[in-house]
């Protein structure tokens, strides 16, 4: 594969944190005292932290400025009211409840819509949303498209819906026991896949057709729509800005991790159009997060949040040069010939560790296992997105088997550089041509809820 040069960032770095990377000896110990499970290394054992792009970003010297500018009342923060205008301005939602992050709106959004016996449709689940679905008596349908499934296929835009799949649900269940459609922006699991602006379209018309509500996961709706911008026909000449608005006009609500395209280090919040709604989600957010003006942030944390949002979506270049970094990083490693989902996402690489490594079960979790070979052969933190993450059949207590057995090289936003990137490839190629000899791992703690976080393991013998 060819390599595209990588543009400079359109910024410069004002302020350094140094790091630090653990020898072979240290990093062994490392791994086996955190249970070969990723998650539990400490931040200073790792060398370049992948982990995530969650709350990883750096932010301006503009956000940093509006820290101080934080109002910390109790009630009625400034801050909160300039959160207000920019969710308003740019996604057109008048009503917002702030949360401490995606899953506290998530949280708040099962409670106030999914009553037991429901079902939540949705392209493709995620960890946190699936389960506050479920703890409120719902159950996750998954109606991403095939292709999505399909490491290798090239299709531009996986996270698609597949309106057969949900018609068929509609049909089965009825339109009643289905309180909305939850419809994840570049698609996580999936490899970070966005959905079309005409996919969009034509779900919005079903929806309105059988009065089902759409809420957007707005997570990493930035990233959506500059594939929409640079993948779809006929809005190449669209700003980023304009693109949001119209997809979030396509729906009734969202909830967004702040902590990953919102540029900020903590928050999130759930917005909807729905003022009655809006009454009652406020009624909730008082009792898990904090009051409805504050939502368990600080006042400088709504200022940071507010600033961000616009930042990322007014400036394109942004977006455009953190989605160059992960192509890159792709293209890097496509040169040494590792198994990776095509098309590259927004926010990560993902290897197919199915293919990495060939000659593993999956119930021998060969992307935990690659995740941590990857830490000992080069400090560089991973995470392991398969059967780990897709954790147990509440009903049958069987692992979930998901078609996708990923490892996630997830970029941080502003953080790392070109030479960064090099590094990883390169050292992820001298452990792919060794592959063979790594080996499987044996679960030997297993928590009852999102296991992929605590979870310790042990290598097979
Ligand atoms: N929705 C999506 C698509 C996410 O990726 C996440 C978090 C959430 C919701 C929950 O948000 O963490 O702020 O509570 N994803 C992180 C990740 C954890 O690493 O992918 P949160």
């Amino acid at each position: 594969m060819k390599l595209t040069p990588l543009a400079p960032p359109p910024y410069k770095i004002k302020a350094v944190e140094p790091i630090y990377c653990p020898s072979r000896e240290e990093r062994l110990r490392s791994i086996a005292a955190a249970g070969y499970n990723t998650f539990l290394l400490p931040s200073n054992e790792v060398y370049l932290d992948l982990l995530t792009d969650s709350g990883t970003g750096a932010m301006s010297d503009y956000q940093w400025a509006g820290l101080m500018e934080g109002d910390e009342a109790y009630a009625g923060s400034v801050n909160f009211a300039h959160l207000e205008e920019a969710v308003h301005d740019i996604m057109g939602y008048r009503c917002v409840v702030p949360t401490h992050q995606g899953r506290g709106a998530e949280h708040i959004l099962s409670k106030l819509l999914i009553k037991p016996g429901h079902y939540i449709p949705g392209n493709m689940y995620f960890t946190t949303t699936r389960l506050h679905q479920e703890l409120a008596g719902g159950m996750f349908v998954d109606v991403i498209i095939d292709e999505a499934y399909q490491a290798q296929n090239e299709h531009p835009f996986k996270g698609n819906v597949d309106l057969e799949k949900l018609a068929y649900l509609v049909q089965s269940v009825g339109k009643e026991k289905i309180p909305y459609v939850n419809l994840q922006a570049c698609v996580n699991m999936a490899g970070g896949q966005p959905f079309s602006m005409e996919n969009l379209c034509t779900l919005r018309e079903f929806c309105s057709r059988h009065e089902i509500k759409i809420i957007l996961d707005a997570t990493r709706v930035v990233e959506n729509a500059h594939f929409i911008k640079t993948r779809e026909k006929g809005y190449q000449n669209r700003s980023i800005l304009s693109l949001m608005r119209e997809i979030c006009s396509l729906t009734d609500g969202c909830t967004m991790s702040a902590k990953k395209d919102a540029l900020v280090n903590i928050g999130g919040f759930l917005a909807l159009r729905d003022a009655e709604l809006y009454e009652e989600a406020k009624a909730l957010v008082v009792i898990y997060e904090g009051l409805h003006t504050y939502g368990g942030l600080a006042g400088r944390d709504l200022e940071a949040m507010a600033r961000g949002l616009y930042e990322a979506t007014t400036d394109d270049a942004i977006v455009a040069h953190r989605v160059q970094q992960v192509h890159y990083l792709g293209e890097r490693l496509s040169q040494f010939d590792v198994p990776l989902v095509r098309p590259f996402g927004g926010h990560a690489i993902f290897i197919d560790a199915k293919r990495f490594l060939a000659h593993l079960a999956q119930d021998q979790f060969p992307a935990e296992a690659l995740a941590a070979e990857i830490y000992t052969e080069s400090g560089v933190r991973t995470m392991e997105r398969g059967i780990v993450s897709a954790g147990r059949d509440p009903k049958t207590g069987d692992h979930y088997y998901p078609a996708l057995e990923l490892v996630r090289l997830t970029l941080p936003r502003r953080v790392y550089t070109q030479e960064h990137l090099d590094y990883t490839a390169e050292h992820i190629e001298h452990l792919f041509k060794r592959r063979d000899l790594i080996k499987g791992l044996r679960m030997i703690y297993e928590p009852k809820y999102l296991r992929f976080f605590q979870a310790r393991f042990e290598p097979l013998t």
